[in-house]
């Protein structure tokens, strides 16, 4: 084995593997763009047993696509063989919504999924395993498996809010005629729903070298209170719509972004990116327990709240409106689970 690939293998599991985002996702992970050229991976793809053929059929096109950074390829319906000393865990299998579904509905079929999920984290993956869910209602699974694994810390899970985010940058980018590496500072506050608050307000667009506020470069508030943020809360939806299934290849690229910034390199310096975390009460008023979306910089594989940031009133009452729905969510599940 060249030098550059001495380190031990990452384990990393994907559920739901043969699936939309999984086919967009497996080979981004396989081929290093997460973890890099010399780490080498241990991919473990959880499916449930009657998607196992396609799933074989996923694993011989990994196979096919010779990745020097995969080591190892488990395709699989046992948990106990995917979860085994897992380093991190990507759950993005679960229960659609289906035509007429209620979201009561479809956070009852998920919350014994994601029940599941927690009590398998808990038996078999490293205390150290991170955890990013995927699957809808994305917070409230995130907080299900939480609550069922108490061995790996809350700070471990997370839920991916980094598409929103990212839909956020692009549309600013779009408005305002820039590279979309130009603008930053986005938030997305609340839950990967349709009542999430895409906040403006400490963002910036580079112009000629120089930091100047969205607010300022966009120059249009009736545009970023109203157009805007319902553009970036219904762009799912209207994805849905036009592909008939809902995002897959920018989810996957989401998912990456979520996992490279916080387990690999970090947010560059004043730099601020969204995550859907657990809340613990200290942060903007927000009760403790949830798993919300918020600000946050990460370091060594940590992230960590950004707390100070001036929060306008308009601003405080869409995050309410988003919080207030996570505490039905979060009510709805434990019904579920005290049933
Ligand atoms: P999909 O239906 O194509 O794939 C889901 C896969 O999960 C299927 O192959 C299914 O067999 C598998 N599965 C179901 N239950 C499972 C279980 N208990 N264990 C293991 N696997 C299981 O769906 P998709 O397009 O890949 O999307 C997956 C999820 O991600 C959906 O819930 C979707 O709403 C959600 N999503 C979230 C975001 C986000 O930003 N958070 C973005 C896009 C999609
Ligand atoms: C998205 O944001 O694209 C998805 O979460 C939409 C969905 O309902 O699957």
């Amino acid at each position: 084995m060249p030098k550059s690939m001495s380190k031990l293998p990452l384990k990393v599991v994907v559920t739901g593997a043969a699936g939309q985002i999984g086919y967009s996702l497996l080979p981004l992970l396989a081929g290093g763009k997460v973890f890099g050229p010399d780490q080498p991976i241990c991919l473990a793809m959880l499916e449930i047993p009657r998607a196992l053929e396609a799933l074989n059929g996923v694993a011989m096109e990994l196979a096919d696509c010779a990745f020097p950074t995969l080591a190892e390829t488990i395709a699989t319906a046992k948990p106990e063989e995917a979860f085994a000393e897992a380093d991190v865990a990507v759950l993005v299998g679960g229960f659609p919504r289906l035509a007429g579904m209620e979201r009561k509905d479809l956070i009852n079929k998920n919350t014994a999924i994601f029940k599941n999920m927690g009590e398998n984290l808990e038996k078999y993956a490293k205390p150290s395993c991170k955890v990013l869910v995927v699957a809808n209602p994305a917070n409230t699974n995130c907080l299900v498996a939480l609550s069922c694994c108490k061995r790996i810390p809350a700070k471990n899970f997370s839920c991916l809010t980094r598409l929103d985010h990212n839909r956020a940058l692009a549309e600013i980018a779009s408005k305002c005629k820039v590279p979309v590496n130009e603008v930053k500072n986005v938030v997305i506050w609340g839950n990967h729903s349709r009542t999430q608050y895409p906040d403006v307000d400490h963002g910036y667009v580079m112009k000629n070298g120089q930091k100047v506020t969205i607010r300022e470069a966009v120059g249009e508030s009736s545009y970023l209170d109203g157009e805007y943020i319902g553009k970036i809360q219904q762009r799912g939806a209207e994805i849905i719509k036009a592909r008939k299934f809902s995002s897959a290849l920018s989810a996957a690229n989401a998912i990456c972004d979520h996992l490279r910034t916080w387990l690999v390199t970090g947010t560059k310096a004043g730099e601020i990116v969204s995550m859907g975390v657990f809340s613990t009460g200290e942060h903007y008023g927000i009760q403790k327990g949830l798993i919300v979306s918020l600000p946050v910089t990460c370091t060594d594989g940590q992230y960590s709240v950004v707390d100070n940031l001036n929060v306008s009133d308009f601003a405080k009452e869409k995050i309410l409106a988003s919080v207030t729905e996570l505490l039905q969510e979060a009510e709805t599940m434990k019904a579920i689970l005290n049933a």
